[in-house]
């Protein structure tokens, strides 16, 4: 059987979530499940993020799945309610819900004394900069002290655009005009912080912090690795060896033949391709974990099957091959990949085996 599979180590995810407790003690933790779990599987993740107090995800039907799985915290829709109706659906299963726009703030209101029973709160999203989703500085005050006079709980929330990036103006100017709406509104619950700015700013970690990224143990910095933040690989996304050739000096591999091979090589042919969501598009030079050992990938990704150089290395058909996971990190292949680590693990197909450690 084609063994290509993604395992899902839950001591990881559960060791990276208490990560986040460490770095924000004092803030409830809404661990973000969207996009089935940034592609690790919501049901095998909900269950080792059980401690989480809520959880965050961005549309209604993927918060009625964490229902249906059997889950009772507090759930936040990130984008709110695309529709009336849904609002509805909200209420009964107790979601809460972010409104960015006046319409979503109508919709509110309209149903605001079952919304109020359920006692859920209301998430306000501040646009400081990032230009998506939230009301101006100008609107937002105003909107909010109508939401508190019909008796919603507010909590004041917005994201930011470059909290990964050390020295971005933005990042002061969003901070700076969080920071002066929370003083206008005061008393108010706030949430700010994803990954990244849990990582870097625990001054703003407040009610609410949101990790996304860091659970699954990828790094949302370009420049520090998941060692340097002390977190640890969740995903181990691995194949088999399924034939060996040798190939001389001036033959080429794959299709396209723009792989050469300028001396004598041993190639491992590994079940995996762009089918699997391995990507195919390199920038550089991309590489495999075999037996601990890093192993390039030559030629070009097939939907099924990659050539691997293992010259010098003693594999045999059925050796497992790691695409990412604890020795070749999720991040570096995205790298040679010209992309983020989120990107690879979100859009991982159907295909590949999926299993719990
Ligand atoms: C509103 C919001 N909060 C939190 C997160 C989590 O971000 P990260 O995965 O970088 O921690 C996201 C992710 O896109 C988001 O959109």
């Amino acid at each position: 059987m084609r063994q290509a599979t993604v395992c899902i180590d839950s001591e990881a995810l559960q060791y990276n979530l208490n990560r986040v407790k460490q770095l924000a003690p004092t803030a409830q933790i809404v661990s973000m499940v969207k996009a089935n779990a940034y592609g690790h599987g919501v049901k095998d993740c909900l269950a080792a993020l059980n401690e989480s107090d809520a959880f965050g995800v961005a549309c209604l039907e993927e918060a009625l799945e964490i229902r249906k799985l059997g889950y009772s915290q507090p759930v936040t829709l990130i984008e709110g309610v695309f529709s009336e109706d849904e609002m509805q659906i909200a209420i009964e299963q107790k979601f809460e819900c972010v409104v960015h726009q006046t319409q979503q703030v109508e919709w509110l209101i309209a149903q605001k004394d079952a919304y109020i029973a359920q006692s859920l709160k209301v998430w306000v999203k501040l646009n400081s900069g990032m230009n998506r989703l939230g009301f101006k500085a100008d609107e937002i005050i105003e909107i909010i002290q109508t939401l508190k006079s019909e008796g919603f709980n507010c909590v004041l929330t917005m994201h930011f655009a470059n909290a990964d990036t050390e020295q971005h103006p933005l990042n002061e100017a969003q901070k700076n005009q969080f920071l002066a709406i929370k003083a206008a509104c005061k008393p108010i619950l706030a949430s700010c912080c994803n990954s990244a700015a849990i990582l870097k700013w625990p001054e703003l970690n407040f009610d609410f912090v949101r990790p996304g990224i860091m659970l699954y143990g990828a790094s949302p910095f370009a420049d520090r690795s998941i060692a340097d933040l002390d977190l640890k690989p969740v995903m181990s996304f691995t194949a088999e060896i399924i034939a060996l050739n040798s190939i001389e000096s001036g033959e080429s591999v794959g299709y396209g033949s723009h792989f050469v091979a300028e001396r004598p090589m041993n190639l491992a042919i590994v079940s995996i391709g762009y089918g699997d969501g391995y990507p195919r598009a390199f920038l550089k030079q991309n590489f495999v974990a075999i037996q601990g050992q890093l192993a390039p990938v030559v030629g070009r990704v097939a939907m099924d099957m990659i050539a691997i150089d293992v010259t010098g290395l003693s594999v045999n058909l059925g050796t497992e091959v790691e695409l990412w996971g604890q020795r070749r990190w999720v991040d570096d292949v995205a790298k040679a990949n010209g992309t983020i680590g989120y990107e690879l693990l979100c859009r991982l197909s159907n295909r590949p085996k999926r299993k719990r450690m």
